[in-house]
């Protein structure tokens, strides 16, 4: 069983949502289905499919034009939500100590929260990129962690960019993620790969050891591209 999540990032709508979830109940798959949607599309509703959010505030609510509180997320039926995303840190400034308060906000309100780290171009060119995945898992997971997290390694060099690092690279990267939640202890965290995934890479990149499933973006729009990944693997 792999996790197959989906991140929408600022795109579709209500009805092409509705849509996607439609066709994805009909397809056999152990998998366990994610779509991580813009937070006015949260109240679509699936058996089958597991809906999240992209983000939450780090606040418990208040003062914060513009935000979304965990409790909110959970409140229109939720049980997912990405942190951390690539797109966050650059565009809105979130650090490891954000997305850290972020996560602690979204377990204290019962979703599981999926948080990413991955190395930016100019970090995996110094030779940083094992520097910065150790240092992004350890600080970016609250301390006191006793129910689902999900952990997702994505090289912000390759997202959206159709590239993706060799097995090689991925395969230590995730290592590396494994016995840093090991140390921590949290072992049998879930560890998703996520950057340019579609149907031709999914089942060799879910090959790899330690990748226990993929965070797909552009891929996950459409039917069409996003059901091969599913069915790429048992
Ligand atoms: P991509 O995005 O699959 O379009 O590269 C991945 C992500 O941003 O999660």
């Amino acid at each position: 069983m792999k996790i197959i999540a989906g991140n929408w990032k600022m795109n579709g709508t209500c009805a092409s949502l509705e849509s996607v979830v439609h066709d994805l109940s009909s397809v056999e798959t152990n998998n366990r289905i994610i779509l991580c949607v813009p937070y006015t599309m949260l109240g679509v509703k699936s058996d089958k499919i597991a809906i999240g959010a992209q983000d939450v505030s780090a606040h418990t609510h208040g003062a914060y034009t513009g935000e979304v509180s965990a409790s909110m997320v959970a409140d229109m039926g939720a049980k997912y939500t990405i942190i951390g995303h690539s797109e966050c840190r650059q565009y809105h400034g979130d650090t490891n100590d954000t997305v850290r308060a972020k996560a602690e906000q979204a377990l204290a309100n019962g979703l599981i929260p999926i948080i990413c780290v991955g190395e930016t171009m100019d970090e995996k060119q110094a030779g940083k990129t094992m520097e910065i995945i150790e240092s992004g898992v350890r600080e970016s997971i609250p301390s006191d962690v006793n129910s689902d997290i999900i952990v997702a390694y994505e090289p912000r060099w390759a997202i959206g960019a159709g590239l993706t690092p060799t097995s090689d690279e991925i395969a230590a990267a995730h290592t590396l993620i494994a016995n840093t939640l090991t140390d921590m202890g949290l072992s049998g965290t879930p560890v998703l790969y996520g950057a340019s995934v579609k149907g031709s890479n999914a089942a060799e990149i879910m090959s790899i050891p330690n990748v226990d499933g993929v965070l797909v973006g552009g891929a996950s729009l459409k039917s069409d591209d996003f059901i091969p990944i599913i069915t790429s693997v048992k």
